[in-house]
């Protein structure tokens, strides 16, 4: 497992990245990768949707393009303070800290799911993969964005040292794990030489007759501590 798959040593890395990470991503992961994603997620107006490690913002704005009702976590403070100088802390969207292998949502609270460029800091990716499952509702799309694994074996040594990079037969493995039976894989590159980035979009397996179409299933936040309230029974 690499250096940067642990929770405690990714927040202290983006406590200081954070500084800069507006002016690095553009080199690896640009507006035109992201839009191009947010087509295949193909969202509606109205649509609720949660952006899992959200950091400063770069996804949840693209994702404003296409609806209102944006949720950003993320487990960083100081990635999340970055995205609040852009968005207002409580205005356009509503942010959380918390981690992405245990959301803190009850059941099919969102009608789909965005998280570009976290899973690879995540030291249990099949278990935030099932929890994207059960916070989205059925039929809904979850789309996550990773580093590709390189082709060349000293990059490929160096990449497994620092943190999860992975091709498309280790992505079938996660997505099939957590429980996904319909997924595809796309390859994204911001320019010829730079990294790429494999983008996956899933659907949620279940029966959206299964869904309770009578709960609105709001996040409701407590308002000092900005934690959402889950409903323990549901959750
Ligand atoms: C490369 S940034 C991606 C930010 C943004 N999604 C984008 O597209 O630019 C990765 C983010 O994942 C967050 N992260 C890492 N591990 C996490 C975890 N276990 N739960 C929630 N967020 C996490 C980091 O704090 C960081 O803000």
């Amino acid at each position: 497992m690499g250096i940067l798959e642990n929770k405690a040593r990714a927040r202290l890395f983006y406590k200081y990245l954070s500084k800069i990470y507006d002016r690095i991503n553009p080199f690896i992961w640009n507006e035109e990768m992201r839009d191009e994603a947010l087509e295949w997620l193909a969202l509606e107006q109205d649509d609720r949707v949660l952006d899992v490690g959200c950091g400063t913002g770069f996804g949840t704005e693209g994702l404003l393009q296409h609806t209102d009702d944006v949720h950003g976590l993320d487990q960083s403070i100081h990635q999340m303070q970055k995205a609040w100088k852009k968005f207002g802390k409580h205005d356009r969207v509503r942010f959380y800290r918390g981690d992405a292998e245990r959301l803190p949502f009850a059941d099919n609270t969102f009608d789909h799911l965005w998280s570009s460029g976290s899973i690879e800091y995540w030291p249990n990716p099949v278990d935030a993969l099932e929890e994207f499952r059960r916070v989205t509702k059925p039929g809904g799309r979850v789309l996550v964005v990773g580093p590709d694994y390189p082709n060349s074996v000293v990059m490929q040594k160096l990449a497994d040292a620092i943190m999860l990079f992975y091709d498309e037969e280790e992505g079938d493995r996660m997505f099939s794990e957590a429980g996904y039976t319909e997924f595809d894989h796309y390859i994204q590159q911001a320019s010829p030489g730079s990294p790429k980035a494999i983008t996956t979009i899933a659907t949620v397996p279940g029966d959206t007759a299964d869904v309770d179409t009578t709960a609105e299933n709001e996040v409701i936040v407590d308002d000092a501590t900005d934690e959402p309230v889950v409903d323990e029974s549901t959750a």
